[in-house]
């Protein structure tokens, strides 16, 4: 397995880079996490749009349970996303993207990276949540293999959630 790897997308101008994070990308993430939920998407409670913004103490307080990559597009990081191992499975958690980079392969390489650190840690599945009113969401992880694991009702702030799973 590996921790690393490189995705060029379909007309993308440079290769991007998918890498374990440091406590020095902790400000270019955050402020990543600003322009993908600022201004928060149409109908989506400010609870999410909250918890989906960290400070950068929240984010190196998320860092001592989670995994996290990050993908670079010519130094600059475009997407993140974390790999959580509890009881033996593994969850992929915070995928962002920025928008500027969407539609690239940035996902597809950040979540492959996700899969392999979970296979590395012998995890014999990864599931994932998205908000049911994100479409692009649900269609990027059927679009990589995951399956549809089930719907939760009003299951945050009152937002359908919807599961998926992948068997590794
Ligand atoms: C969802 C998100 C992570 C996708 O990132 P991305 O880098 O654009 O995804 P990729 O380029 O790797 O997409 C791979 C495939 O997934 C599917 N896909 C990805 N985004 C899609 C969208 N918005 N609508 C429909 N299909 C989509 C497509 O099949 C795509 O392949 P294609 O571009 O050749 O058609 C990004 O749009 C994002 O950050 N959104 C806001 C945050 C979010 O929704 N996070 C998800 C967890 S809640």
């Amino acid at each position: 397995m590996s921790e690393q790897g490189t995705h060029r997308g379909a007309g993308s101008p440079s290769p991007v880079s998918v890498e374990r994070i440091t406590h020095q990308d902790v400000p270019a993430i955050c402020a990543l996490y600003k322009r993908v939920w600022e201004p928060a998407p149409d109908g989506v409670p400010s609870e999410f749009v909250k918890s989906w913004i960290p400070t950068p103490l929240e984010f190196t307080s998320w860092m001592e349970g989670i995994t996290y990559f990050a993908a670079r597009r010519d130094g600059r990081v475009v997407g993140v996303v974390g790999l959580e191992m509890r009881r033996g499975t593994g969850r992929l958690v915070h995928l962002a993207v920025d928008p500027d980079a969407r539609r690239q392969g940035v996902a597809t390489a950040l979540v492959k990276a996700g899969l392999d650190w979970a296979r590395h840690a012998n995890a014999p599945a990864v599931w994932t949540d998205a908000l049911a009113k994100f479409p692009g969401a649900a269609d990027l992880f059927r679009h990589l293999g995951f399956k549809d694991a089930g719907l939760l009702h009003r299951h945050e702030w009152g937002e359908d959630i919807r599961l998926f799973e992948l068997l590794l």
